[in-house]
């Protein structure tokens, strides 16, 4: 596994990975790797001859007030990880090969991104896809992996790669789990011991608005009292949002109507931590 730093190399070993017909697949992530980044690890192997992981704290996307400076890092255990999974180069560049100079342009992104974890973090989409964007051009990837537990950051991308011709192939793996039921995430650490059981309140409220639209609620509001109603019972979480949307275009539900799957995600604060998660719900249209 090759470790490169350099946006110069890396752009030249991505032309000589092209001129020789091989398929590169690029896995973006900010490290402190887990098993929900080596599953799309996982998926960029079996649909590209090279795996490059990019592993990249992106200031950018990060508020004055959020966990910048203590968001984990461990490069040395990361690229373990990655070696021991497949990957082919790891690109992982310093803040000043990345932003030499404060940015003039960017990657503007509009409606979706002011929603839900816009609402809570107004410049973070327009720092995410200016970075993705970076990397695209650096990694020149013909495929690259998303997780769908950020589901509105994979919306965005998504919606970025068609409205800016990336020529870049899309693909979004499922959410991976602890066996508690806990979305896998680099934030789940600072948890204490308490927060921790607690958190495993998000999964079970979305299995209970499943099983609620399954017997036929088509009120989101109704399932949203609901889950509100237990989160709240069973723990001390602080609920950011609870929200239903249209996946194929993340424009709010209020009815289910006609649609067969509605997309519900919500945030929470569990002490200090924030914790997003989201579900797939299948509406029954018996
Ligand atoms: P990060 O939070 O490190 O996540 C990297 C990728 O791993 C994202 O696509 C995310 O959705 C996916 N992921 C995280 N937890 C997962 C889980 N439990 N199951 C499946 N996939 C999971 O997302 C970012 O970094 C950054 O915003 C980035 C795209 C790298 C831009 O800086």
């Amino acid at each position: 596994m090759k470790i490169i730093s350099d946006i110069f190399k890396m752009q030249r070993t991505a032309d000589d990975l092209r001129a020789s017909g091989k398929k590169i697949a690029l896995v973006p992530t900010m490290g402190y790797l887990h098993e929900g980044h080596l599953s799309l690890v996982d998926e960029a192997k079996k649909n590209a001859d090279v795996v490059v992981l990019s592993i990249y704290v992106n200031p950018s996307q990060f508020a004055p007030h959020e966990d910048l400076s203590t968001y984990p890092r461990d490069f040395a255990r990361d690229s373990k990880l990655a070696e021991a999974r497949g990957v082919d180069i790891i690109f992982a560049p310093e803040d000043k090969v990345m932003y030499p100079e404060k940015e003039l342009v960017f990657v503007e992104t509009e409606e979706v991104s002011h929603i839900l974890e816009g609402e809570f973090r107004p410049t973070h989409f327009k720092g995410v896809a200016s970075v993705v964007a970076k990397l695209f051009n650096i990694v020149k990837p013909h495929v690259a992996v998303f997780g769908q537990k950020d589901a509105q950051q994979a919306f965005i991308i998504r919606r970025m790669v068609s409205d800016l011709n990336f020529d870049v192939s899309m693909i979004v793996a499922p959410i991976v789990r602890e066996e508690d039921g806990l979305a896998l995430s680099s934030r789940n650490v600072y948890l204490s011991e308490e927060n921790r059981k607690e958190a495993t309140v998000l999964y079970r409220s979305l299995n209970l608005a499943q099983q609620i639209v399954r017997d036929g609620e088509r009120q989101f509001t109704r399932v949203r009292s609901e889950m509100l109603r237990h989160i709240t019972a069973e723990s001390q979480g602080k609920i950011d949002y609870i929200s239903f949307v249209n996946p194929d275009t993340f424009t709010r539900v209020e009815e289910a109507g006609a649609l067969k799957r509605v997309l519900a995600l919500l945030a929470a604060r569990f002490g200090r931590t924030r914790l997003i998660d989201n579900m797939f719900l299948e509406v029954s249209h018996k």
